[in-house]
């Protein structure tokens, strides 16, 4: 009996690709190479101040903004785009902007850090880093998560690309990034068991998310459509900025306690221009 089909196919990066940069100072050169496509992205260990950790977690359990969803991610603050129109999530974002700037502006702020030393290599460059926006409303910063959800993804098999194309959200800027590479950018602020990240080495096609019914979604893409891909497994810990493309299908599996992670999207929409949302 010949084995069924896969369901998912795409493009396969070359091995020597298919790695993650490992570092432990932050260095904004790689990360400028995840931008570019020349790199499937870095891991910066340790780089997040103690202090700024411990405050950012306070802040976040704490605030009044915090929402609880049932499956994946489980605890959250901001707002993301996913899904929806470009109205809908500029208007859930200028509702909750102020709770997660105040989560963001902690002392040694590793959103800032990261951003301000990204911005500078961008300037070498002509180019620019910023918040995308629309119609003078402006993308949410940042999505805070804590996944605490068992069984064997924290966060199902999925893709970043496919929800860049939603029709809801033509006209867009953030659309532009499907000509560039988007990117996705996690800051680890909290952890205690489990919870790595998975990167299957496939950019799936249009055609397999179509198959799949998740042509503007990109989530979720069933396990077994993606045995047989080579994949990475990478243990976050606390303190630890990671940045990959996040064209390729990627997880988190299981978690054991809270594992809580700032993080953005973004991407070039042209030659000179950064734009980051959620
Ligand atoms: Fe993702």
């Amino acid at each position: 009996m010949s084995p069924a089909p896969r369901q998912v196919a795409g493009f396969q990066a070359d091995p020597e690709f298919f790695r993650l940069e490992e570092r432990t100072e932050f260095d904004p050169g790689p990360v400028l190479e995840v931008l570019r496509g020349q790199r499937l992205g870095v891991i910066f260990r340790n780089v997040i101040p103690d202090g700024a950790q411990k405050e950012s977690v306070a802040r976040f359990w704490s605030s009044p903004a915090r929402r609880h969803r049932e499956g994946e991610p489980s605890h959250y603050i901001g707002s993301y785009h996913w899904n929806k129109s470009t109205e809908t999530y500029l208007v859930e974002t200028g509702e909750v902007a102020a709770h997660v700037r105040e989560v963001l502006d902690v002392p040694d702020s590793p959103w800032q850090s990261f951003r301000s030393g990204l911005s500078a290599e961008l300037a070498r460059h002509g180019a620019v880093l910023r918040i995308a926006e629309h119609q003078g409303a402006e993308a949410c910063p940042a999505l805070i998560r804590a996944w605490d959800k068992e069984g064997s993804f924290a966060l199902e098999p999925h893709e970043d690309e496919a929800q860049c194309a939603d029709p809801r959200q033509a006209g867009f800027e953030i659309q532009g990034v499907r000509d560039h590479e988007v990117c996705a950018v996690n800051m680890c602020v909290e952890h205690e068991e489990g919870g790595r990240l998975v990167i299957w080495n496939i950019r799936p096609d249009d055609e397999s998310r179509r198959r799949l019914g998740i042509e503007h979604t990109g989530f979720s893409y069933p396990a077994d459509t993606l045995t047989g891909f080579d994949e990475l497994r990478i243990d976050v810990e606390r303190g630890d900025v990671y940045v990959f493309n996040g064209a390729f299908v990627h997880a988190v599996d299981t978690s054991k306690g809270n594992r809580t992670n700032l993080s953005f999207l973004m991407g070039f929409i042209d030659d000179r221009t950064v734009v980051s949302w959620t």
